[in-house]
């Protein structure tokens, strides 16, 4: 290859690789998070073409291969419902995790006496990306609701994972420094098989609301693993792309980490887990239904009003009818503000993008901390399908499952009206004794066609 053609190879990856960075910066913000993702499949394809051009590959595979993903990839992201967003995330990060442990093993195969540091990259690359694609298989069956979604305990079980994660560093010792040989190759197919264990015991026992977490931190490992996988074929943009990935995978972890008042090691090595298999504690009560017309003279007599959304909410795709009863509200001289959890709903950012795309105002979203001091003013806090992100439980029973994650203190608000289908529990499966408050009234069914039903209630009064 000439120099005039490696120059303008390196310049693609650098195209590429700010492409990544500025659709990332974009992503922050709803409104250009559309062409965010579009910045950064462009910078995606730049860089294919570009490793096409370095490396002479045989073309036609490579474009067999970028049509049936991105077919794949166009036909997935138009039929996965939103709520079903995070169990597709959980399968990229597999996707992604797996990718990584091929290159490496192809790479082990074909030249297992290749330099020091490709060797450590290989080991990196099989154990990350092992663990990223067994973890995320199982993050994805319990977020779709394939095995239950509580904590999967057994005796030993921590002890079991370090004595897994010590025999692969003392079998990928072995490996490096006798890396050629038949058994070599029994030790490194061990090390995979291993890798993938260790993903799988080390999700099992993660549940209820600390999901949020783990999908955050597969995703930093997917992008560590895929970094490891570009110091293997010496490729620049991958290690670019991955440091990116695992990078923001990383703040993202931290982010949930503080929103759920949890450090990373209690989620990943107990605390939550422990209560959840056994103790959690039932909620004794009788709740008090309303009908639509009851909420309605509850509401017309409201000054002010705080909407909580929750998952339930997106799966009964009620935003927009939500936005019109809050300026019907508003018009009938209420303030109305939209309290938003950091993990309300599936994904970061749920409920922001579901009411923006309803064209919620900006302003009339609080964050959890600044609503929480002025809810004992507030005359109505609506719950419209959110479930764990105001239970009081976290906040005042140390046995419960989710005891210390922060909540909106909807149950603080003079009156507060609850929408949902039943008394089911939410996602951390864990009783709410909001909903049997002296102050709670119960207004079921699903959540659009109830919130329709006050939004008629008052253009016919
Ligand atoms: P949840 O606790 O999951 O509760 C949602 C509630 O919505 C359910 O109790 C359900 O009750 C109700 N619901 C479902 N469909 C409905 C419909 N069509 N109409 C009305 N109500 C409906 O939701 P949340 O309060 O938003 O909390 C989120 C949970 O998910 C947290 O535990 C969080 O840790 C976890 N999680 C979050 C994320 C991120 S990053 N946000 C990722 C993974 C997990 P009924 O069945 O009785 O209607």
């Amino acid at each position: 290859m000439t120099d005039y053609n490696q120059t303008f190879i390196d310049l693609g990856y650098i195209v590429a690789s700010i492409l990544f960075i500025i659709g990332i910066k974009m992503l922050g913000r709803p409104e250009r998070a559309r062409t965010g993702n579009l910045v950064s499949a462009s910078g995606m394809l730049i860089a294919i073409v570009s490793v096409m051009f370095e490396c002479c590959l045989s073309f036609e595979w490579v474009i067999v291969g970028l049509l049936i993903g991105s077919v794949i990839g166009a036909i997935s992201a138009r039929l996965v419902q939103m709520t079903a967003m995070p169990q597709m995330v959980a399968v990229l990060n597999g996707f992604g995790g797996i990718a990584s442990l091929l290159v490496g093993w192809e790479n082990y195969h074909s030249h297992p006496d290749s330099n020091l540091m490709i060797r450590i990259a290989v080991l990196l690359a099989v154990l990350i990306g092992g663990v990223a694609f067994s973890g995320s298989l199982v993050a994805y069956a319990k977020l779709a609701g394939r095995i239950s979604g509580r904590p999967v305990i057994f005796a030993r079980q921590q002890w079991i994972n370090l004595g897994n994660l010590a025999l692969i560093v003392v079998f990928g010792a072995l490996l490096i420094y006798h890396p050629t040989g038949a058994f070599p190759y029994v030790i490194f197919v061990l090390i995979m098989c291993l890798a993938m264990t260790l993903g799988i015991f080390g999700v099992i026992p993660i549940g209820g609301a600390d999901m949020p977490v783990v999908i955050a931190l597969l995703n930093s490992y997917s992008g560590l693993a895929a970094c490891a996988a570009g110091f293997i074929i010496l490729n620049n943009v991958l290690i670019v792309a991955g440091s990116l990935v695992g990078a923001s995978g990383l703040i993202l972890t931290g982010i949930m980490c503080k929103a759920m008042n949890r450090s990373l090691g209690n989620v990943l090595f107990g605390g939550l887990g422990a209560t959840a298999a056994g103790n959690a504690a039932t909620v004794q009560g009788e709740p008090k239904p309303i009908s639509p017309e009851d909420a309605y003279y509850i509401l017309e007599a409201a000054r002010s009003v705080v909407v909580v959304p929750g998952y339930g909410m997106a799966v009964a795709q009620a935003q927009h009818a939500v936005r019109e009863l809050g300026e019907i509200l508003e018009n009938n001289g209420a303030e109305v503000r939209y309290a938003i959890h950091p993990v309300a709903g599936r994904m970061p950012g749920h409920m922001n993008v579901l009411l923006a795309e309803a064209n919620v105002m900006y302003e009339q979203l609080a964050e959890m901390e600044d609503v929480n001091p002025i809810m004992e003013t507030v005359d109505i806090c609506i719950v419209i399908g959110a479930n764990d992100v105001v239970n009081p439980s976290a906040r005042e029973m140390e046995s419960s499952p989710i005891y210390g994650m922060p909540i909106i203190n909807a149950d603080r608000a003079k009156t507060v009206m609850v929408l949902k289908r039943s008394m089911a529990a939410g996602f951390a499966g864990v009783d709410n004794p909001l909903f049997i408050g002296q102050n709670t009234r119960m207004l079921f069914g699903d959540a659009k066609a109830t919130v329709q039903q006050l939004v008629t209630e008052f253009k016919e009064s």
